[in-house]
C-alpha cells in the first residue's frame, strides 16, 4: 500500500466483542486495514481519536422523513442531516409519505428525492397495502430495500390490509427474500376502543394508552409472526413497546422463524407516569406504556428477543403536538439526532456496556437487512461508516438545537453525559463537533449492495400463485 486517504488513529474500536486500541486506514469509501499505527502507510489527512471510542455508524432501521408530502414537518436534508449528526450513518425510511411508496412511480420519486438530498445512505421502505400486492414485485425491483405493513392506524391513516392481502404479501415477500416490517398493533381493537373512549369524553393523554392496550400489539405480533413462518417471509416487528408478547418472539425464533424486532429509546426510558405530564408530546403510536414494560425490554434486549434499537424518528410541528385533546395531538416526535447520546449515557450509567450498544445499533441492522459485512462493522473491505465517540461529553438536549424541522421532543432538557463527535459515511466525514459538514446527495440507496440471504419461500404449493395456476 502506498498511501493512503485517512487515517484515524489513537482511538479505541468497538465490536460486540472487543474494545482495542488500533488505528483505521481508510482509502476512497472503504477501510483497507485496521491495527498498529506504526504499521500504516503515511495518509493524506490523520483524523486523531485519542481518548475516543471508535464505533460503527449506527443504522436507524425506522425513520419518517416526510417527503415528498410533508415537507413542512420535515425533508431529506434536515432528516438525514439529524442522523449524521447523531451518528447515525445509514437510515431506513418509512412508506407513509404522500402519495405513499406503495406504487413504482412513487419509489422512483423517493428515491430520486433521497439521492438528492441525502447525508447519510438508506433504505426505503416499499408499502404493502390492500391494493398494491400485484405490484410488490416491481417496488423490489425499483429500489425497495424492504416493505413496511401497517397493521394497525397511525399517521398518514394507511388502511390496514386485510389478513387474506397481507398473507398474499407475504407470499411474495417470502420468494423475494426481503424483509416485511410491521406496525404490529390490531386496527379494530383500537379503533373500537377509541370510538367508546371519545364517546365517554376521554381526552387526557392516558387515553391514548387505553386505546391501544397490549393486548392490541400481542395479538398483532402472534398473527405477523404465524404468517411468516407459514410463507417463510422475513418479519421484522418495529418499535416493540409492551413486555406482554415477547414469549410470541422468543417462541417463533425457537422454532426458527425468520423474525427480528426493535425497541426505541422512548420505550426504555419514558413511561406513563411521563405521558401524565407531558400531554401529547409524548403521544407516539404503539404508546409509551406503564412502569415495568421497560424493564422487561431492556431485558429482552439483553437476551437476544429484541435485536435493536431504532428511533422511530416522527417529526410533527409544534401546533401539532400542542392541540387541545390527546386525540387531536399528532403521534410521535423526532428521535434519529437524540438516540446516539441518550443511549450511551445509558452505557455510563451501567445498564449495557459500549459493545452491547455497537451489537444494538450497528451489526443487527446490519445483518438483518443484507448489509452486513459492508456496514455495521469496522473490518477491512467494509464502508468506511465511522463514528467518533466521546464517553465524556456532557450536554443538554434542546429542542431548539434539533436539526429536524421538528423542535419538539420530549427528551427537551435531559443530561446526557456521552454523544458523538464526528460521524463519516463512506470516507467523507459528514458531522463534525456538532456542525453538518458534508454536502446534501452524499448518500446513497443501500439497495446495490444489499445481500440477503438466499429466500426461503414455505408452503409453496398452497400460494395464491399455485392454487390459482393449478388446472385439474
Ligand atoms: O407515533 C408514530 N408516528 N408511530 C408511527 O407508527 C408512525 C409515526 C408517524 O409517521 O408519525
Ligand atoms: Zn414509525
Amino acid at each position: 500500500m502506498n498511501k493512503i486517504d485517512i487515517l484515524i488513529r489513537g482511538g479505541k474500536v468497538v465490536s460486540p466483542e472487543s474494545t482495542v486500541e488500533a488505528a483505521i486506514a481508510i482509502v476512497g469509501e472503504r477501510i483497507v486495514a485496521i491495527g498498529d499505527e506504526a504499521l500504516m502507510p503515511p495518509a493524506a489527512q490523520v483524523i486523531d481519536a485519542t481518548g475516543k471510542y471508535v464505533i460503527p455508524g449506527a443504522i436507524d432501521s425506522h425513520v419518517h422523513f416526510r417527503t415528498p408530502g410533508y415537507e413542512y414537518k420535515e425533508d431529506w436534508h434536515t432528516g438525514t442531516g439529524a442522523a449524521a449528526l447523531g451518528g447515525v450513518t445509514t437510515v431506513f425510511e418509512m412508506p407513509n409519505t404522500n402519495p405513499p411508496t406503495g406504487t413504482v412511480a412513487a419509489m422512483e420519486q423517493k428515491i430520486g428525492i433521497a439521492s438528492r438530498d441525502a447525508h447519510v445512505d438508506f433504505g426505503i421502505y416499499g408499502l404493502l397495502a390492500e391494493n398494491n400486492i400485484d405490484q410488490l414485485a416491481d417496488l423490489a425491483a425499483a429500489g425497495a430495500a424492504s416493505f413496511k405493513c401497517f397493521m394497525g392506524n397511525t399517521f398518514g391513516n394507511l388502511p390496514a390490509p386485510t389478513d387474506g392481502a397481507m398473507l398474499e404479501g407475504f407470499e411474495i415477500l417470502a420468494r423475494l427474500g426481503l424483509r416485511c416490517t410491521v406496525h404490529a398493533e390490531n386496527a379494530s381493537i383500537m379503533a373500537r376502543r377509541q370510538g367508546k373512549l371519545e364517546a365517554a369524553g376521554r381526552v387526557d393523554p392516558l387515553a391514548h394508552l387505553a386505546a391501544r392496550p397490549a393486548i392490541a400489539a400481542m395479538e398483532a405480533v402472534s398473527r405477523a409472526t404465524l404468517f411468516a413462518e407459514w410463507t417463510g417471509a422475513r418479519l421484522h416487528i418495529a418499535h416493540k413497546s409492551s413486555r406482554d408478547g415477547l414469549y410470541f418472539v422468543r417462541d417463533a425464533k425457537r422454532r426458527g422463524v425468520d423474525v427480528t424486532v426493535e425497541t426505541c429509546p422512548q420505550y426504555l426510558l419514558l413511561t406513563s407516569e411521563q405521558m401524565k405530564t407531558m400531554h401529547g408530546l409524548a403521544k407516539v403510536n404503539p404508546p409509551i406504556r406503564e412502569p415495568g414494560h421497560d424493564v422487561a425490554l431492556w431485558e429482552a434486549l439483553h437476551d437476544g428477543t429484541v435485536d435493536m434499537i431504532a428511533t422511530d424518528h416522527a417529526p410533527h410541528t409544534i401546533e401539532e403536538k400542542r392541540r387541545d385533546t390527546i386525540w387531536n395531538c399528532e403521534c410521535g416526535f423526532p428521535g434519529v439526532q437524540t438516540q446516539m447520546p441518550l443511549m450511551l449515557t445509558q452505557v455510563n450509567a451501567g445498564r449495557m456496556t459500549l459493545n452491547d450498544y455497537v451489537r444494538w445499533a450497528c451489526v443487527n441492522p446490519a445483518r438483518a437487512w443484507g448489509l452486513y459485512p459492508h456496514k455495521g462493522v469496522l473490518q477491512v473491505g467494509a464502508d468506511a461508516d465511522i463514528v467518533l465517540v466521546d464517553m465524556a461529553l456532557e450536554r443538554d438536549i434542546r429542542d431548539e438545537s434539533l436539526f429536524s424541522k421538528s423542535k419538539i421532543s420530549p427528551w427537551h432538557g435531559w443530561r446526557t453525559t456521552a454523544g458523538p463527535v464526528l460521524t463519516m459515511v463512506r470516507g467523507r466525514v459528514v458531522a463534525k463537533d456538532g456542525a453538518l459538514v458534508g454536502d446534501r446527495g452524499w448518500g446513497r440507496s443501500v439497495k446495490a449492495t444489499q445481500q440477503m440471504a438466499p429466500a426461503a419461500p414455505r408452503n409453496l404449493e398452497h400460494t395464491t400463485e399455485s392454487i390459482t395456476a393449478w388446472r385439474p
